[in-house]
């Protein structure tokens, strides 16, 4: 994958149907998804439980673009390699989730996979401001980990232009996760966001059945986040 800031929409599979995942993941890349979000949660990091590794290793086949594995985990180094053996692109640790941050960030990279660095809404971003030479993405929550469908935090905006300022001319990318929508995506686009991902605001309206309305919220998004570039 070559290193670009375009645009790119992650749909969330945490706002799929359970019950058929691999359909679910080929609708959506059909539908215009540049990368698949794995939301990973151990009831433990996050009051919620989600996939293990044989659950991402099912879903491996069907992701022709580009699997990108969210943990929620803690602790994290313990499993990072059955995460990548079981497929995934890259792997985004939380630094709130384990003591040597550093330490995990280079043990993701070690497996080959990519490495991104996550920080909660009530994280500051200082607590990445050393690791920026391990990294490949910065993921700023713009919710409380643990749950689709909740209401974007807006103090995400102004820690992602702050961000933006940080990694210079580095290639790293910068994710947006929890409540974006095509009202929100703007302000983070603005901002310097360029992955954005998106669950219910993807997956609402439309089915395995019927995955047109998936198409049609993608280009939402992406168009309302492009334009604000545009405009810029
Ligand atoms: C939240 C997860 C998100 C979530 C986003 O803990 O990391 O990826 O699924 O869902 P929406 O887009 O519905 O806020
Ligand atoms: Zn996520």
């Amino acid at each position: 994958m070559t290193f670009d800031r375009s645009i790119k929409i992650a749909p969330s599979i945490l706002s799929a149907d359970f019950a058929n995942f691999g359909r679910e993941i080929q609708a959506i890349e059909a539908q215009g998804a540049d990368w698949v979000h794995v939301d990973v949660m151990d009831g433990h990091f996050v009051p919620n439980l989600t996939f293990g590794p044989p659950a991402v290793k099912a879903f491996r086949p069907h992701v022709k673009t580009f699997m990108d594995v969210h943990l929620m985990i803690a602790p994290v180094d313990p499993y990072i390699e059955a995460y990548t053996d079981a497929g995934a692109d890259m792997i985004t640790a939380h630094v709130e989730a384990t003591p040597h941050i550093h330490r995990t960030l280079q043990a993701i990279r070690a497996t080959g996979a990519k490495a991104g660095v996550s920080l909660n809404p009530g994280t500051p971003l200082s607590a990445i401001e050393h690791l920026m030479d391990l990294v490949d993405m910065v993921l700023i929550m713009t919710v409380n980990p643990g749950f689709g469908g909740q209401k974007f935090i807006h103090s995400g905006i102004e820690k992602t232009r702050q961000a933006r300022a940080m990694i210079g001319d580095r290639p790293i990318h910068i994710q947006i996760d929890g409540g974006v929508t095509p009202q929100t995506a703007p302000l983070v686009a603005e901002a310097g966001a360029d992955v954005l991902v998106a669950g219910s605001a993807v997956f609402r309206g439309g089915s395995v059945e019927n995955p047109s309305p998936y198409g049609d919220n993608i280009r939402a998004i992406r168009e309302a986040a492009e334009n604000t570039r545009a405009a810029a």
